[in-house]
């Protein structure tokens, strides 16, 4: 196991008194991990399992088919299934995880009688749907206990940002005319997999050129040309946990003066917005951050003819930073980012799925980006709606430049952010 007994106790502990909070006398909670996912057409082969977050965070196991039940009369009952005589000859068994056998668990409930039973992980019959009035109640007072990283989780992601930098170090030295987005990704994945990452968190972003201009671009064949800007988004992961680092790279080694004022216009704005990383601030605030540092730099170059005020007000900001400016992150990508959140609020331009407080034990990505995306430039209503913001002859002159983005992950500590992922050279 990678938590040790203490730290789950811990967080069972700290899961308890928020349950009880929201709990009844006579009520239960069922975590559950979930079970594999068939391949369609696949016989006997599924996608490859992986437990629900909530329930590994709860109890460190990793086992398909586990509940962990939570009542005031009972505190926490784990129940798991055991490993079987064929999965030992085919698979070896893997880590035992203790518990009441799973087969248990309805007896156990019925004889229990509880008035009301709620779900939270993957529970197979309500799969893909959002959760009841009362059960997002109970969830939401889980993740706030989830949203705190203990100790053991920032250790853990500290060893895991040493190892996407091994494989970062790897690629700058790589990345030259020539070579391509597919072999950029083949270089940076088996190194950071050759030094201890078990997958990729997500799909490595490759975007050279103008597909620097594409938020989430999978790296094709497209070769690196000379005076290319290169960008890189991509992470390391153990056990689910995760680090989500940006970086951009000059194919000569060195930018011109163009990509330099706007790599280090996203540097300004990303030094703002982690500086923000302190308990009680919004994270709209870091957000506006950023979209004003980029503002200026914008109206320095001329694209924009119209005060920082007004460029965020009227949203012509999010014409060239399209995206909110980080999420949550640490156990997956997207860690527990908020509270169900159908209608985000948009913010000089751009829907911020994420918009809370922050408070100290907070894990945030913190990727301000500037791009030139032909799609929004090249749109008349875009162009009818920002013609009194945007100067688009100086605007258009960019369509070629692609993007910048970088992209850290800041915890929020007591005394100020902590940028985990500040190891990778930028
Ligand atoms: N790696 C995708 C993202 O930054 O959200
Ligand atoms: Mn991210
Ligand atoms: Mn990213």
């Amino acid at each position: 196991m990678l938590f040790s007994d203490s730290v789950i106790k811990n967080r069972k502990l700290k899961s308890s008194k928020a349950l009880d909070a929201v709990l009844r006398e006579g009520e239960v909670v069922l975590v559950h991990s979930g079970g594999p996912i068939g391949k369609p057409g696949g016989l006997d082969q599924t996608y490859e399992f992986l437990p629900h977050p909530d329930y590994y965070w709860l109890t460190g196991f990793r086992r398909e088919g586990g509940v962990s039940a939570y009542s005031k009369s009972h505190s926490w009952v784990d129940f798991t299934r055991p490993v079987s005589r064929v999965e030992k000859i085919w698979e070896g068994g893997g880590h035992p995880c203790p518990g009441e056998n799973i087969e248990k668990m309805e007896d156990w409930l019925k004889k229990e009688n509880f008035k009301s039973k709620y779900h939270i992980g993957q529970h197979t019959e309500s799969l893909g749907t959002n959760p009841h009035k009362d059960e997002r109640q109970i969830l939401e007072a889980f993740n706030e206990v989830r949203r705190i990283k203990d100790d053991a989780e920032i250790q853990l992601i500290r060893k895991i940002a040493g190892i996407a930098n091994e494989g970062y170090k790897k690629i700058s030295s790589y990345i030259r005319p020539g070579v391509t987005e597919r072999q950029i990704q083949i270089e940076y994945e088996s190194e950071v997999l050759r030094a201890g990452s078990e997958k990729m968190p997500y799909g490595s972003i490759v975007g050279t050129g103008t597909n620097g201009a594409i938020l989430h671009a999978s790296p094709s064949s497209r070769i690196v040309k000379d005076g290319d800007l290169v960008l890189i988004d991509a992470g390391a992961d153990i056990e689910d946990y995760c680090v989500d680092i940006t970086r951009v790279f000059a194919a000569n080694k060195t930018m011109n003066e163009r990509q330099r004022k706007i790599y280090e216009t996203v540097v300004s704005a990303q030094t703002k917005s982690i500086e923000l990383c302190r308990p009680g601030i919004e994270w709209s605030e870091v957000h506006l951050a950023s979209a004003r540092e980029i503002a200026k730099g914008l109206m320095d170059l001329k694209i924009l003819s119209c005060s920082v005020d007004e460029a965020l007000e009227s949203g012509a900001i999010s014409v060239f930073f399209p995206h909110g400016v980080g999420h949550m992150v640490g156990l997956k990508v997207r860690d527990v980012g908020g509270p169900f959140n159908p209608n985000p609020k948009s913010y000089a331009g751009a829907k911020l799925r994420v918009d809370i407080k922050l408070k100290a034990g907070h894990l945030m990505t913190v990727e301000p980006g500037c791009y030139f995306i032909e799609t929004l430039m090249n749109d008349p209503e875009t162009r009818s709606t920002f013609k009194n913001q945007i100067k688009w002859s100086e605007a258009e002159k960019w369509l070629d430049f692609g993007g910048v983005r970088i992209e850290d992950d800041i915890h929020v500590g007591t005394s100020g952010p902590e940028n985990l992922t500040g190891l990778v050279a930028k």
